[in-house]
């Protein structure tokens, strides 16, 4: 299974925090954005990783992540011009996904529950249709909803819903095989111009081959669209950190975890920020 990852946009409501740094750059708590969505994918078993954000932002991603091959990965990079919808994604990836299936999440979605690995990877094997993971929110007018019947299939989706059907959003991770990248072309820009990704869903929801994957109870999915909920994140991470003693998203730890790396060379990565709290934890999980 390939992977891309998805951080462009201007974000605007986070102005002017964001008027000159990527968004999914700006720290939650000890690291990148970008860091959480990227250990999703490491944890799901998917190395080969797109990194598609804006032109301007490309060259700090690229400062940040390089190829990948010092965490066992394989990351390269694409522009996309302009903000023109998610599903835009898979004909700026065509050639990487190539014929395979693919993990599309976007970079500001931050995830964390117990064994989440073993959840991804258990949907990640052999994708038919697509898989979409559901969290309960408060709020969900502000997501894509999803309803879905006992076995998982979803009975209807909708974006952003001034009534919504029920309080399962669709978060910004999802599993599709390849018909993907043809259904995207398929698909028409909405009446706001952008591809949205719920319509790609709904082509899949049509042939009877969306799933649902309920998070569940003591899952925590974040948001990070506004100045609160970033501090929010930020604040939720510090507090997980300290208590635990663990890192949450600690790419290094990841790689290490999932046989990407050894210790010799999770410890010579956690060296190379010897200076930081991070950088200590790094250098003590491989030690
Ligand atoms: C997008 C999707 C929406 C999904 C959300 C998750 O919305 O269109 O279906 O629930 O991401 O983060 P956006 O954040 O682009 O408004």
């Amino acid at each position: 299974m390939k992977g891309i990852i998805l951080a462009g946009g201007r974000a605007t409501r986070l102005h002017p925090l964001t008027l000159s740094v990527s968004k999914q750059l700006l720290p939650v708590h000890d690291k990148p954005m970008i860091y959480y969505p990227l250990s999703v994918l490491m944890l799901a078993g998917v190395r080969e990783i797109l990194l598609i954000s804006t032109p301007h932002d490309l060259g700090s991603f690229r400062a940040l992540l390089g190829d990948g091959g010092q965490l066992g990965l394989d990351i390269s990079y694409a522009a996309q011009e302009e903000p023109r919808g998610i599903a835009e994604a898979f004909h700026i990836g065509a050639d990487h996904i190539g014929s395979d299936d693919v993990a599309l999440i976007l970079g500001d979605n931050i995830f964390h529950g117990p064994g989440f690995g073993e959840v991804l990877q258990h949907n990640a094997a052999d994708v038919k249709g697509c898989v979409l993971f559901g969290y309960r929110v408060p709020d969900p007018e502000r997501y894509g909803v999803a309803e879905a019947d006992a076995q998982g299939r979803i009975v209807t989706l909708e974006e952003k819903p001034t009534r919504p059907r029920s309080n399962l959003a669709v978060t910004g991770l999802y599993f599709y095989d390849n018909d993907v990248v043809e259904i995207a072309r398929s698909i028409e820009p909405s009446a706001r111009g952008e591809l949205e990704i719920t319509d790609v869903n709904l082509v899949y929801a049509g042939r009877g081959a969306a799933t649902l994957v309920d998070l569940g109870r003591g899952f925590t999915w974040l948001d990070t669209g506004t100045h609160n909920s970033l501090t929010d994140a930020s604040h939720y991470m510090q507090l997980m950190e300290q208590r635990q003693g663990i890192r949450v998203a600690c790419i290094e730890e990841v790689a290490l975890n999932m046989g990407y790396i050894d210790a010799e060379a999770c410890h010579r990565l956690g060296r190379q920020l010897a200076n930081s709290d991070y950088g200590q934890y790094v250098m003590t999980i491989s030690a």
